[in-house]
């Protein structure tokens, strides 16, 4: 993808700017308890870059998925005051993102002010990128700053549409993360390892089949390891592993053979007798999983072998737990895996989603080269697909 220009390449003075931001963070509807703000915290830089220019900074964001009603319980007021403490100045929420109200409440703002538009997605057309409706929130403003990397993989109204009426730049936070991914994947230092987890093969085949022919080895853990070793033709127990995961494992195993990188599986696992936190768990041979138990994490051993290799890459890319790491019992494989990450002086790139959580969790999220603020987004783009909020924006 070609390199785009960012908000440094403008001159931003006196002008009204939308910016998309990613706000859709984790927290506890109908209450101010938002659990993870580091996706607000990553677009600081930018909002401040704007303000200290003299720009009237007006965000947008969706927060959840209401479907194009209003939802209370997702307003983006919790989101506001929350960006509000961290800017130490007013952020004042737009209750009409696009109507007539709206483009006076843009037209009162100071230099240097801050808004929010309410959630985009109370909008059907905002997720059918409904031409009118993208014209509307481009007429608020002078020029349209894109930091919402989180969201790239969609083609939205105020990820896409909006592109088409104004003069269109990546954020800081969007910039940095397309350089460091693309980073990654371009000019890896070797040996280079994806440590792939999370439930299925299907979420990541994409990733596997666009990396191989760069990649030295992909470890393998989460649930998914279950299909690897049902496919070395093992018994899983009652993990669940149905013929599509089992022909995407043998598909793998079959590159992994003619090709030039290493396919790692769990040599032990730690089953649990049922999918519940308070399971009874044990530690089992990989080849050994008892009848009626489920795959629930990798295996001290497989933990202590994938962290020794993981210390002495030149690039890691991690995406998706080892196992079900919310749950202590089955944490550790996961959590083994992150510090491993967090030693290892070679680049680190996490994807977001899980995998960040899990590192913020364990307080190894800044021992990491970067730790990706997109899920889908991230996946998408190691997938080597094409974004359509960056592909908008103007080249560079
Ligand atoms: C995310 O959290 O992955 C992004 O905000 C995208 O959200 P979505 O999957 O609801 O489009």
């Amino acid at each position: 993808m070609a390199r785009k220009k960012t908000v440094r390449d403008i001159d931003a003075s006196g002008k009204a700017v939308l910016v998309r931001v990613d706000y859709n963070v984790p927290y506890h509807p109908g209450t101010t308890d938002i659990s993870d703000d580091s996706r607000i915290r990553a677009s600081l830089d930018t909002i401040k870059l704007l303000t200290s220019q003299g720009a009237r900074v007006v965000l947008c964001t969706h927060l959840g998925r209401p479907r194009g009603q209003v939802v209370d319980d997702l307003r983006v007021a919790p989101v506001a005051d929350r960006l509000a403490e961290l800017l130490s100045q007013t952020v004042r929420t737009l209750p009409d993102s696009t109507g007539l109200e709206a483009v006076k409440d843009v037209s009162a703002m100071k230099p240097g002010d801050v808004a929010m538009l309410e959630n985009l997605r109370f909008h059907p057309e905002e997720e059918s990128n409904d031409p009118a409706f993208a014209r509307r929130l481009a007429s608020l403003v002078d020029v349209y700053v894109d930091d919402a990397f989180g969201t790239a993989h969609r083609a939205h109204a105020s990820t896409e549409g909006v592109t088409h009426h104004l003069p269109s730049v990546a954020g800081l936070l969007m910039d940095r993360e397309l350089e460091m991914l693309g980073q990654a994947l371009q000019e890896p230092a070797h040996p280079f390892l994806v440590v792939l987890g999370g439930a299925k093969v299907s979420d990541k085949i994409g990733v596997i089949e666009h990396l191989a022919d760069r990649v030295d080895e992909f470890l393998i853990g989460g649930g998914m390891a279950a299909a690897f070793l049902a496919a070395q033709g093992h018994d899983v127990g009652a993990s669940p592993v149905d013929d599509d995961e089992l022909g995407h494992a043998r598909n793998v195993q079959a590159l992994a053979a003619g090709g030039s990188f290493e396919m790692i599986t769990p040599s032990d696992i730690v089953v649990g007798d049922r999918f519940d936190s308070e399971a009874a768990h044990d530690v089992v041979d990989a080849s050994d999983v008892p009848g009626g138990w489920l795959v629930m994490d990798i295996g001290p051993d497989t933990a202590k072998h994938y962290a020794q290799r993981i210390r002495d890459a030149g690039t890691v890319v991690w995406n998706g737990p080892m196992g079900v790491s919310e749950w202590k019992a089955f944490a550790s494989g996961t959590n083994t895996v992150g510090r491993a990450l967090a030693d290892c002086r070679g680049t680190t790139i996490l994807g977001g989603g899980s995998t960040a959580e899990a590192a913020y969790k364990l307080g190894v999220a800044d021992r990491m080269t970067h730790v990706s603020t997109g899920g889908g987004a991230s996946l998408e783009f190691l997938e080597g697909k094409d974004l359509p909020g960056v592909l908008a924006l103007l080249d560079a």
